[in-house]
């Protein structure tokens, strides 16, 4: 038994996958009659549940090969999917580091599996002795969630290396914001730690969050039993055929984050001057966290003057998180702040 199917929940490691009719023959040509489809209209016939065009463009711009490449219906489904890989409900559990992405917290309680909550410290950095220490008790936790550049904060988390040379479970990286960050993919490391999951998504500088377009890149084993788990056509062919587009529009993708990164530094500077504002986060992301006078009050007040914001003083004491957004939307947000009492 490998190491990584030592963590796999018993159930999936001996589960026959559901073939579908597209499972069974993948080329294009021919008559159709075997998935009950309608001979009609353009919408008509299942997508590939492969996703194989997008796995190879992904594969060539990342350096990996397709088969380390899992398409999830945004990484929501990637998230809820690993759970459902490794985790048995009311049995494991997993490590979280709040404040951070709410799903991984929600995904876990919907799969009833337990969590243990080790703390980002004061600088929003982790406790990494204390990660290994809460996983050498009795039992391994599956996974480790890590986000980096970290939702809400906004910073890179610095000692990812050093947990993933002792952590036993899963480690998954979750690097949705890593396009607006001058810190490297964790994605070089994909060949060194076979325990390791990389996770990225469509929905952030690619712009594609209406499509829905997750990723993660994994060993050919794990993302083999993620495949297993999967609903058959979990992304459809709209989505596969946006997320391809995208892909083809590189310059219009690099020109769009430059804008981003460059009015978050505009909205930064404009920030600083507000009385209310009390500190800004530094951001590797395309928002910023600040603190405020009174996180309660002044998202309240944005939204009486339609900018809406994130409240996130329920994670962070009277801190408000703000997307970056078009030049005209950020010079709003800095007119209404204005008008706002400190
Ligand atoms: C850290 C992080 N991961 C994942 C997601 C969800 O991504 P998707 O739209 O691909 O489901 C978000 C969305 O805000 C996020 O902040």
């Amino acid at each position: 038994m490998s190491s990584i199917q030592a963590l796999v929940r018993p159930n999936i490691i001996n589960l026959k996958a559901y073939s579908s009719a597209r499972d069974e023959f993948s080329g294009q040509l021919g008559v159709f009659l075997d998935a009950n489809e309608n001979p009609f209209g353009r919408l008509n016939r299942y997508p590939d549940p492969h996703q194989t065009q997008l796995k190879e463009q992904l594969a060539i711009l990342k350096q990996v090969t397709a088969k380390n490449v899992f398409i999830g219906n945004g990484s929501d489904e990637v998230i809820d999917v690993l759970y459902r890989v490794f985790c048995s409900p009311e049995k494991d559990h997993v490590i979280l580091c709040p404040p951070t992405y709410g799903m991984y917290e929600v995904s876990a309680q919907i799969n009833g599996v337990g969590i243990i909550n080790i703390p980002l410290d004061a600088q929003f950095q982790l406790q990494s002795e204390k990660i290994l220490a809460a996983n050498n008790h009795d039992q391994t936790a599956k996974l480790l969630f890590l986000c980096s550049p970290n939702n809400p904060t906004g910073n890179t988390l610095f000692a990812i290396d050093e947990v993933l040379q002792s952590f036993q479970g899963i480690v998954v990286v979750d690097e949705a914001y890593i396009d607006f960050s001058r810190t490297p993919s964790y994605l070089e490391k994909l060949q060194a730690y076979p325990n390791l999951v990389i996770m990225q998504t469509f929905s952030k500088a690619r712009g594609l969050a209406a499509a829905r377009v997750g990723v993660a890149y994994a060993s050919e084993e794990i993302v083999q039993y993620m495949n297993k788990v999967k609903p058959p056509y979990n992304v459809s062919k709209l989505n596969q055929e946006a997320a391809l587009e995208a892909l083809a529009q590189e310059a219009q993708f690099q020109q769009h984050v430059n804008h981003i990164l460059e009015q978050r530094a505009w909205l930064e500077q404009e920030l600083k001057n507000l009385k209310l504002v009390r500190k800004i986060y530094p951001s590797d992301a395309n928002f910023l966290l600040l603190e405020v006078t009174d996180a309660n009050r002044i998202y309240a007040d944005l939204v009486s003057r339609q900018v809406i914001t994130r409240n996130r003083h329920s994670l962070v004491e009277n801190c408000i998180r703000i997307t970056v957004g078009h030049e005209t939307e950020n010079q709003k947000l800095i007119d209404e702040l204005k008008k706002i009492k400190p």
